[in-house]
């Protein structure tokens, strides 16, 4: 079984509010417009996995990011992220920035450290996810993530 991976277009953004809601995550402040890239991991042309960008100077934020259940364990994680890396390297990115929505077990294991979530808004300001945390009071319970970006 192969995976392929795609950058997604507005035409996507249903089967992606899909899979996040599949697996019960957030899907306010998605959208596909603006500075955002998302990729699309698919299995004989069927949606199977996500990982959304929000992008700003120097620095992304991911998000979004979901394998659907049935797919897991098989090390897609990696392949999404890899793909991601190289198209933030690509446009001269050095950090990367995330929110959890769990204790970020996953993230620490990618090599992420934890930061304080207003150093994540400093650097993102624009992003639609930072927006939305800041417009709907939760950036300051949120659970922030950097990691330098890999060589
Ligand atoms: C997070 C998620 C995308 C990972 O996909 P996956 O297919 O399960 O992960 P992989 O099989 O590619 O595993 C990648 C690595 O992460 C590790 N890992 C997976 N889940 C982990 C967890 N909760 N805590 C710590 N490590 C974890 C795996 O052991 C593996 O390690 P290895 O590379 O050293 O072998 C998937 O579990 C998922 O969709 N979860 C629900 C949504 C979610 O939590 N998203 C992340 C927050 S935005």
């Amino acid at each position: 079984m192969t995976l392929t991976i795609r950058r997604a277009d507005s035409g996507d953004l249903p089967a992606i509010l899909t899979l996040l809601e599949q697996a019960e995550m957030y899907t306010s402040s998605v959208t596909l417009a603006g500075e955002v890239t998302y990729l699309l991991g698919e299995v004989d042309g069927r949606p199977a996995a996500v990982l959304g960008m929000e992008h700003g100077g120097g620095a992304s934020l991911l998000r979004s990011f979901t394998v659907q259940a049935g797919y897991r364990g098989r090390g897609w994680s990696a392949l999404l992220l890899a793909e991601a890396y190289a198209l933030l390297r690509a446009r001269g990115d050095q950090d990367v920035f995330l929110f959890s929505a769990d204790e970020g077990g996953f993230w620490a294991h990618q090599g992420y450290r934890r930061v304080l979530p207003q150093e994540l808004a400093q650097r993102l300001p624009l992003t639609p996810q930072v927006r939305h945390a800041v417009a709907t009071g939760w950036l300051e319970e949120a659970l922030a993530w950097h990691m330098t970006l890999p060589a």
